[in-house]
């Protein structure tokens, strides 16, 4: 029997309409839009509503997907949500998604990968769809960062955001492009680089510790940017070689967006030319899971690449985790 191949069939993303910029924070803590701007590439992010929660985010983006893939939500077999920032701890985001969308047939189940997760949940999706498990999966990278973020540490405030987005992958007919390869790391020596602390069985937030910021995110940047350059780039490397790809044979890049400094630093150490690395964490900023999905559905709808161009995804988060993707669209 012939393997079976796995296409992304379609993708969608949503960010809430609510805009935070540089000059807005400038406001609320001590920085500045030149800082943020020079040090990290971000003009603004997105905030989502009061009530707006992450299974929304999530949802919005999903229905866009499913729309592009001309696939109906009771045809969807599996829904994995990759999300640090779950509407709450225990049922998974996925489960309300599932709800949401009337995707009653749908096993449904989320992943904790950090800005990983969407990447990791690729490489889960297209095993068990090439394994004969299942015909299709919707993979969703979500997060409502704005509900962990200590907005009055400049450090970490003004990096991240909102925002969902999706891709639906299901099993390929002749001719249609292909997840080629996948390739997932992790360090679990490095947990201490960036996380929440609180929150969790380690450390439940009582009275007591209520007003010191632990269910907020903390993190080492500099620490964070070194192993975010060297791991992303071993891991674009691995996918670019196993789907025998040359740099120049690569349309985009379609890196995670947490600092345009990191993603300058990879393109120079892969050899592509930044006009090929699609860049939108200026609008958006750090929305960790959904990052880089959010990126490849605004890649695929602006015309960012074509039917039959090879592209790559990698991605890197708290864990440390990193991954990376090469397909033929
Ligand atoms: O998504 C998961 C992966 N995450 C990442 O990849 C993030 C990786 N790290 C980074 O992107 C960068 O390390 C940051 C953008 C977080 C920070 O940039 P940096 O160039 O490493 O700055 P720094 O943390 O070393 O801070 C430099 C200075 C410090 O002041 P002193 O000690 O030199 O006087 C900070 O206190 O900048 C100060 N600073 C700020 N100043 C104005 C830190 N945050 C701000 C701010 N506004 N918002």
């Amino acid at each position: 029997m012939s393997e079976i191949l796995v296409t992304i069939a379609g993708t969608g993303s949503y960010v809430p309409e609510r805009i935070l910029t540089n000059a807005q924070l400038s406001v609320m803590v001590d920085t500045t839009d030149e800082w943020i701007f020079s040090r990290t590439g971000i003009r603004e992010r997105r905030i989502a509503a009061e009530g707006e929660f992450t299974s929304h985010l999530a949802t919005n983006a999903a229905r866009k997907a499913l729309e592009q893939a001309e696939m109906a939500a009771e045809d969807i077999e599996l829904i994995i949500v990759a999300t640090i920032t779950p509407d709450t701890l225990t049922p998974a985001t996925a489960c309300y998604v599932q709800r949401n969308l009337g995707a009653h047939r749908a096993v449904a189940f989320d992943i904790s990968a950090a800005c990983s997760g969407f990447l990791y949940a690729m490489k889960i999706a297209k095993r068990l769809i090439s394994d004969g498990a299942f015909n299709n999966a919707l993979i969703i990278g979500a997060e409502k960062l704005s509900a962990f973020v200590n907005w009055e540490d400049r450090s970490t405030c003004v990096l991240f955001g909102d925002g969902a987005g999706a891709a639906v992958l299901r099993q390929a007919k002749p001719g249609e492009g292909e997840v080629i390869a996948t390739e997932m790391g992790t360090d679990g020596n490095q947990t201490h680089l960036l996380n929440i602390p609180g929150g969790g069985s380690a450390c439940p937030i009582t009275t007591d510790n209520a007003g010191d910021h632990l269910s907020t995110l903390a993190m080492l940047g500099k620490e964070v940017f070194k192993h975010a350059v060297t791991r992303m780039k071993e891991a674009a490397e691995k996918v670019i070689e196993r789907a025998n790809l040359k740099p120049e044979d690569i349309a985009c890049v379609i890196p995670h967006q947490a600092n345009l400094r990191i993603i300058d630093a990879i393109a120079d150490r892969l050899a592509v030319p930044n006009d090929r690395v699609f860049v939108n964490l200026d609008k958006y900023g750090n929305t960790s899971a959904a990052a880089v999905a959010i990126a490849l559905d605004e890649a695929n709808r602006t015309g960012a690449f074509k039917r039959g161009d090879h592209i790559v995804l990698v991605v890197f988060g708290a864990g440390l985790t990193w991954a990376a993707a090469a397909i033929r669209w």
